[in-house]
């Protein structure tokens, strides 16, 4: 691969501990038929030709085996580098960054912890940017109703209204962005943090961040596969989808 301003780098932060999917190795070392789920997600992103370098931001006591570990799969020969993540997932984004070489104008930020995102949806969303979006967020839209609550966690919450499901979407990674509107909103979370300014609403996407400063963000369609790993329970989704490629593959 070969990074340049025609081509997108790839931000992957792993850095995360996994605390909702229970006691074990850092989520993103977790393994998904054999392989840790970083792997997966950095092979899904590699097989983009929309995607010249990745950058992965591991656990910051975990960087050299994190390297070992994606030479070991294969990935020794693919433009990625590593660099130590951080304390939060927006820490772990903007240390990510950093890494970028300045001829690169795209970058998409992916989370380990979707490791099935299907090719279609890595190069749509880079297209997307490429076609001149600022900020571009796949998602799919909801089975379940939502409702507004006032969190009361473990009791009664009551109910503050209920947005109307076919205006709803939940949104997956990879996320694109024009890099340098990303780095600036980074720069500016970073300053607001700094300057004490800690009852910002919390962020947990980058294309939030867009949004709070004002830019323009759009969605383009997504793919159920590129679920989130939280819960223990989509590990065992996970393993399925994968089985069922693998037995796909067979034929
Ligand atoms: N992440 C990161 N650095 C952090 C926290 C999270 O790079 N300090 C990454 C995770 O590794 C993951 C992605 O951000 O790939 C999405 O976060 P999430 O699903 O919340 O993962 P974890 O934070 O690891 O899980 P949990 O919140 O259950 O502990
Ligand atoms: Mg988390």
């Amino acid at each position: 691969m070969n990074a340049s301003a025609a081509v997108a780098a790839a931000v992957v932060p792993a850095a995360g501990r996994g605390e909702r999917l229970g006691p074990g190795a850092p989520k993103a070392l977790r393994e998904l038929g054999g392989v840790p789920l970083l792997v997966h997600a950095v092979r899904a992103l590699a097989r983009s030709r929309a995607v010249g370098l990745v950058v992965v931001a591991a656990p910051a006591d975990g960087v050299a085996e994190v390297v070992a570990l994606l030479d070991s799969h294969g990935l020794d020969d693919k433009d990625i580098r590593v660099v130590a993540g951080g304390a939060t997932r927006q820490d772990s984004v903007r240390l990510g960054l950093a890494a970028i070489p300045d001829d690169v104008g795209i970058v998409l930020v992916h989370d380990a912890a979707r490791p099935l995102v299907p090719v279609e949806v890595v190069d749509a969303v880079a297209a997307a940017v490429r076609a001149g979006a600022p900020a571009v967020v796949p998602a799919v839209p909801l089975a379940d109703t939502v409702k507004r609550v006032e969190p009361n966690p473990g009791g009664a919450e009551p109910v503050l209204d209920t947005p109307e499901r076919a205006t709803l979407r939940a949104v997956q990674t990879p996320q694109g962005f024009d890099r340098a509107t990303l780095v600036e909103v980074h720069a500016k979370a970073l300053a607001e943090e700094a300057a004490g300014g800690a009852d910002a609403p919390s962020v947990t996407d980058d294309a939030g961040l867009v949004e709070r400063y004002g830019g323009t963000v759009v969605v383009v369609p997504g793919h159920e596969e590129a679920f989130k790993v939280t819960r223990p329970l989509d590990l065992v989704l996970a393993e399925a989808v994968l089985a069922r490629r693998r037995a796909a593959d067979a034929y």
